[in-house]
């Protein structure tokens, strides 16, 4: 092991003695042991904050209280501006909402964070954790000593004669995971919990899961605003995770360029336009001469294009894992799974059946005021608050 240079050795104890400090007080024995009844999920995407406070009573979800906070409007700020916008603002909800609960749950994705499916020589969980910076550093592209890790062990396997464990690796970059602690912290929450988007979204999964009903593996696929998280999930197992950073940024990028136009502008097309995928509708936007719902159309079209062929090179790689495999259903969430036609197009260019998850359908006693073009945003946010003890990083 190459010896660390002393300011990274002191930056490791002041992160190590941070998280201890913010976990400590996060956790009673009880919230320690089972994991807290109740408990406030922040999903900050880069379009939006999503809040869920979820409370678990017998083994039902219910929703306490929910907050959807948009940040689009101030992209060009910097990362301290940023930070304390977003304190400012969870600071305002917590006491508009009159959220008493300090445990928090949240989630990365995109270039922060790295999950590996590795196989390791079989070890206890203790023998892996003290060697796990060793074991991990091969198959993480970032400098070990700049990243968070975790690990959760899958299953046991032989593999030509060797004792083997499958195991899910994940590996975040330090200062991002620190800058989230910050900002919650900030707002005066207590950091219980910190997953990963595609984790958190298989909670979501779990809850509205029918095995019986299932006919192959699902494709989900979170579409936000920097990134799009794939994952495909065969009999509750998930077999591929991935983030692809094609998503609603890139589509409103393509519109600027068409149409010449500012972000906002192109934020507005994109949402009253989307895709034309009926001919007739084609042809008589064709004859009507209308430029803007056919320009949006083929700059979407053109960007979905190239997100349908990472799909499919996810898909090529599971089924490529083994024999009879096979999609079931495409299920969509993220705000762009509301861009009008998508579903459609995504399902004639896949072959498959596509949905739009509405994350809030878990709840029974979901209040009346939830917005349902906000819905399939909330993925993230619902499925963190349902996380009790399972903590990545
Ligand atoms: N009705 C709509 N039609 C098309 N796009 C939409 C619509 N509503 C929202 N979007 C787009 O959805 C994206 C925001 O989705 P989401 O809230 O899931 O992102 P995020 O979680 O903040 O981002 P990320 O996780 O990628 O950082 C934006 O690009 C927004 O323009
Ligand atoms: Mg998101």
């Amino acid at each position: 092991m190459p010896v660390k240079p002393d300011d990274a050795n002191v930056k490791e104890a002041n992160f190590k003695a941070k998280l201890g400090e913010a976990m400590k007080k996060a956790k009673s024995l009880t919230a320690f042991l089972f994991g807290p009844e109740d408990l406030v999920a922040v999903d900050i995407g880069t379009y939006a904050i999503k809040i869920a406070e979820v409370k678990l009573e017998n083994g039902a979800a219910h929703l306490k209280s929910w907050g959807y906070i948009p940040l689009a409007a101030k992209a060009e700020a910097s990362p301290e501006e940023k930070k304390a916008q977003i304190i400012n603002e969870l600071r305002a909800f917590i006491i508009k909402k009159g959220v008493k609960v300090k445990e928090v749950a949240t989630a990365l994705s995109g270039n922060s964070v790295i999950v590996r499916y590795v196989k390791f020589p079989r070890l206890t969980k203790s023998e892996l954790s003290a060697t796990l910076a060793t074991e991990a550093e091969p198959f993480i592209p970032f400098d070990i000593n700049e990243v968070q890790l975790g690990f959760h062990i899958l299953s046991d396997i032989v593999e030509e004669g060797q004792k083997m464990m499958e195991t899910v690796l994940v590996a975040a970059k330090r200062d991002v995971v620190t800058m989230r602690l910050d900002i919650l912290q900030g707002a005066g929450l207590s950091p219980t919990i910190i997953d990963v988007d595609s984790f958190a979204l298989e909670n979501v999964f779990e809850m509205q899961r029918d095995p019986k009903a299932e006919m192959g593996a699902t494709l989900y696929l979170n579409i936000g605003h920097s990134v799009t998280n794939l994952s495909i999930i065969e009999n509750g197992v998930t077999r591929v995770v991935r983030d692809i950073f094609i998503s609603g940024n890139t589509l409103s990028k393509a519109i600027m360029k068409a149409f010449q136009v500012d972000f906002n502008k192109a934020e507005e097309l994109k949402k009253t336009y989307g895709i034309i995928v009926d001919p007739a509708e084609k042809e008589k936007a064709l004859q009507e001469g209308q430029r803007e719902a056919l320009g949006v159309s083929q700059a979407v079209v053109n960007v979905v294009k190239d997100m349908v062929g990472e799909v499919h090179r996810s898909v090529d790689f599971y089924l490529s894992q083994g024999p009879e495999r096979s999609i079931g259903r495409i299920v969509l969430m993220g705000g762009v799974a509301r861009l009008k036609n998508l579903s459609k197009h995504l399902g004639i260019e896949l072959k498959v059946p596509v949905t739009v998850l509405d994350p809030f359908s878990i709840f029974k006693d979901a209040p009346a005021d939830l917005p349902a073009d906000l819905a399939p945003s909330f993925g993230v946010a619902v499925g963190l608050a349902l996380r009790r003890n399972k903590d990545w990083l």
